[in-house]
């Protein structure tokens, strides 16, 4: 038989703090993972109740009508009225099915998923959440798989990567491609210098005749998330995309399984040095966000058996 394979020693331009913090995630991480229904029955019906993502977090023509007022999630001293304008590019009625989905993949951007081999396991799950427009092909899919349902797109790739959307409009449009016909959430309404930039995504979508579903998230949602959190021990940020995707998929889905969650600089099993993003190293705006208390709660759902982490490779 194949001997166990070793753990390699410790490199010494490990970053200050890291040994002891991966130490402390190998004891917690149970690679012998096992669904506890209760536990992921109990989170999933008070998410239901408290924060009703079935519902409400996408802005629908449905729930936010001509006249009513939006209030910005991280300028809550702006508002926006929704004029008939701004109410045409909303999507009409509720995107999810009344039904669970059995499997869900929710895809983070670490370079933990540099040579992972996941991608067949991730696309077979029944629905693939994936983060901000992230690279596909180009060599990954072996890694991260292809198959998308859901993908969200932060603003500032609009506004950074495509002249936000002032001139050409088809490159954008072309770059969407990999992503299919799946469903595309923007979020116009975090900072009110990005609604502009969002609803010219809306409309060439739509002027190209491309496949994907834009619509919008609902700030309401991301305020409920926050104090749903906050009461539960996450103190400070606003949440990740990251963490806001895995809290739809833990209403949707009934066994929900996380790759690519890893905002550290080395990896916890092979401990080589890691990448903020698989396709590159651009770093996140972590001041915002509070990715290690995130993680920290990842991982006390994963050994709650709430949902499964994966952190090692998936050969
Ligand atoms: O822009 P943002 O930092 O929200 O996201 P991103 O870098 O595009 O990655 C998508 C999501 O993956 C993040 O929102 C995090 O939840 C997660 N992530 C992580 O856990 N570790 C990393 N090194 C990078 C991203």
């Amino acid at each position: 038989p194949p001997s166990p394979k070793k753990t390699p020693p410790w490199p010494s331009d490990l970053c200050r703090g890291c040994r002891a913090l991966i130490e402390k995630v190998r004891k917690r991480y149970t690679k012998t993972w096992k669904k506890q229904e209760d536990n992921y029955r109990n989170l999933s019906s008070q998410l239901r109740s408290q924060c009703q993502g079935f519902d409400r977090a996408i802005i629908t023509q449905a729930n936010t009508p001509v006249g009513s007022s939006i209030v910005y999630a991280a300028e809550k001293k702006k508002t926006l009225k929704v004029t008939p304008e701004i109410f045409s590019t909303f999507i009409k009625e509720n995107p999810f099915p009344k039904k669970k989905w059995d499997t869900c993949a929710v895809v983070g951007n670490s370079g933990i998923l540099t040579n992972s081999s996941c991608g067949e396991m991730i696309d077979s799950a029944q629905l693939v959440i994936r983060c901000n427009l992230p690279s596909l092909g180009k060599g990954y899919e072996k890694h991260v798989g292809t198959k998308t349902d859901i993908v969200t797109a932060n603003p500032s790739i609009m506004l950074k990567e495509y002249g936000g959307l002032m001139g050409p409009r088809r490159p954008f449009v072309e770059s969407l491609h990999s992503y299919g016909k799946s469903m595309m959430v923007l979020s116009p309404f975090s900072y009110a210098h990005t609604t502009p930039v969002c609803l010219r995504a809306v409309y060439s979508i739509r002027d190209f005749e491309s496949p994907i579903q834009p619509m919008f998230f609902n700030p309401d949602y991301f305020q409920s998330l926050a104090l749903f959190w906050r009461s539960r021990g996450l103190r400070r940020g606003l949440l990740s995309t990251g963490l806001v995707m895995v809290n739809i998929a833990l209403e949707h889905c009934a066994n929900v399984h996380l790759y690519g969650f890893w905002p550290f600089s080395n990896h916890p099993f092979e401990l080589n040095a890691v990448k903020n993003h698989y396709y590159d190293d651009k770093k996140g705006k972590w001041g915002v966000h509070s990715m290690p208390a995130e993680f920290d709660l990842l991982l006390r759902l994963h050994s709650q058996g709430v949902l499964k982490l994966h952190l090692g490779n998936c050969r």
